[in-house]
């Protein structure tokens, strides 16, 4: 079971309402720490841990100030995020560019910068010699493709557009090596929002294996294995936590299985985590607007799809208390919306809770990865502000919600009519 408790108490919240209108997401920063640092013990055996914070899951500079003073690097996608890790402190080989379909500037912000490069394709090195240079430090995204033993847990990475296939790998790091690359890393990332401590395991089995298998053959001494991202959080209170001890003890037992008899005794374990890192320490907190009674009884808030995507794109269960009925019994049950139009606009479907008022309060949890960043302008909504609770319980404002001056920022617009 996971607790799911809101670390604000209603009186606080608002107050900080008072300054900052809803809707707006607010992450625990305390909490954020303190997962950082249990993550980082439980792979304290391993001759180095790296975390790269995936910048996607939340791609604010205040968070990866964060993240960095608790030894954290930054996976990037893209080349704002690049610049973005930059400015936020991370700089050199604690940035990972792990892209695909990768456009050149991107690559060659990343040489720059001195990243490292993680490539999502074989024929990547040519065009990435050609158009940025070669990076001091490599890797490949391995794709495992059909296999037999886990598919259940992996299901078809087969269809999936990342990663090189097992033969390509060892020919990618043969030509690497051929063009003068000297160190190394391996990645791999064939699970999402992966609670089970098999899947995981399964996971790093996979590529520990290949690693070996490629030691074996070009004498390659792996500077790095980078396990990815993807591992889950409980976004239902019925859920269980990833066990981050038995993860780390798992990872060595298959690290001593392994890598150890392949000569791999030097290798650092890499993750690029984001939702495992700030997505249970974020909360989006919104205002009941309306209440409709049709076919079926709807409240409608002030956030919409625009500040929380995954729910209405995956069908996502997010957790929801309304503040001050936290031990109200759940004895009515509402479709959660938002204002979009869109039907798929729900925070929640046939959800039981407690009777809902206009004016309430509505807090959905575990909204700090993949949340806010997911955001859009459809329909002319405006993004909502990010707050940080601070470690001594003060509010910062960690990014300013949206204006509508900031929606027609890209246009040629002067507030009246369209400029020529
Ligand atoms: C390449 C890559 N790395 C890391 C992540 C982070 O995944 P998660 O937040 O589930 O840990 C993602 C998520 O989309 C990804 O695509």
């Amino acid at each position: 079971m996971a607790e799911k408790v809101f670390p604000i108490s209603q009186e606080q919240l608002e107050k900080i309402i008072e300054k900052y209108p809803t809707p707006f997401h607010i992450y625990d920063e305390k909490a954020i720490r303190a997962n950082l640092r249990r993550f980082k013990k439980a792979f304290d055996w391993a001759p180095e841990f790296r975390e790269y914070f995936a910048v996607k899951a939340l791609p604010n500079p205040r968070i990866l100030q964060i993240v960095s003073e608790e030894g954290a690097g930054a996976d990037c996608s893209s080349l704002p995020e690049l610049v973005l890790a930059d400015a936020s402190g991370i700089h050199g080989e604690k940035i990972m560019l792990t892209s695909n379909d990768t456009p050149a500037d991107e690559f060659q912000k990343a040489i720059e910068l001195g990243a490292i490069i993680n490539l999502d394709d074989i024929s990547h090195i040519e065009y990435l010699e050609k158009n940025a240079g070669l990076p001091k430090v490599m890797s490949f995204r391995y794709n495992p493709g059909n296999l037999i033993e886990g598919n259940d847990i992996i299901g078809k990475p087969e269809e999936a557009k990342y990663g090189l296939t097992k033969e390509q790998m060892f020919e990618a790091y043969k030509i690497a090596m051929e063009k003068g690359v000297k160190r190394f890393g391996l990645h791999t990332m064939v699970i999402s929002n992966e609670t089970r401590l098999e899947g995981l395991l399964l996971n790093a089995r996979i590529v520990f294996t290949l690693a070996a298998e490629i030691s074996k053959q070009l004498g390659i001494k792996f500077e790095f294995i980078n396990l990815g991202g993807g591992i889950g959080i409980p976004y239902r209170p019925e859920d269980t936590a990833v066990d981050l001890e038995a993860l780390g003890e798992g990872v060595h037992k298959l690290y001593d299985e392994i890598l150890v008899p392949a000569g791999l005794t030097n290798t650092a374990i890499a993750y690029e985590s984001g939702r495992a890192i700030t997505g249970p320490y974020g909360y989006l907190v919104s205002t009941v607007l309306h209440e409709k009674k049709t076919y079926k009884d709807y409240i409608g808030l002030d956030a919409c799809m625009a500040n929380l995507m995954r729910p209405a794109m995956y069908g996502s269960y997010h957790h929801m208390i309304i503040m001050g009925k936290e031990n109200a019994p759940c004895d009515h049950v509402y479709d959660i919306t938002g204002s979009l139009c869109e039907n798929n606009d729900k925070f929640a479907i046939d959800r039981k809770m407690p009777k809902i008022d206009i004016g309430d309060r509505i807090v959905i949890f575990d909204t700090g990865a993949h949340g806010h960043a997911m955001g859009f302008n459809y329909n002319g909504k405006l993004r909502s502000a990010e707050l940080l609770l601070r470690e001594d319980g003060t509010v910062e404002l960690i990014r300013r919600a949206e204006t509508i001056e900031d929606y027609f920022a890209t246009l040629y617009y002067d507030g009246s009519v369209l400029k020529k």
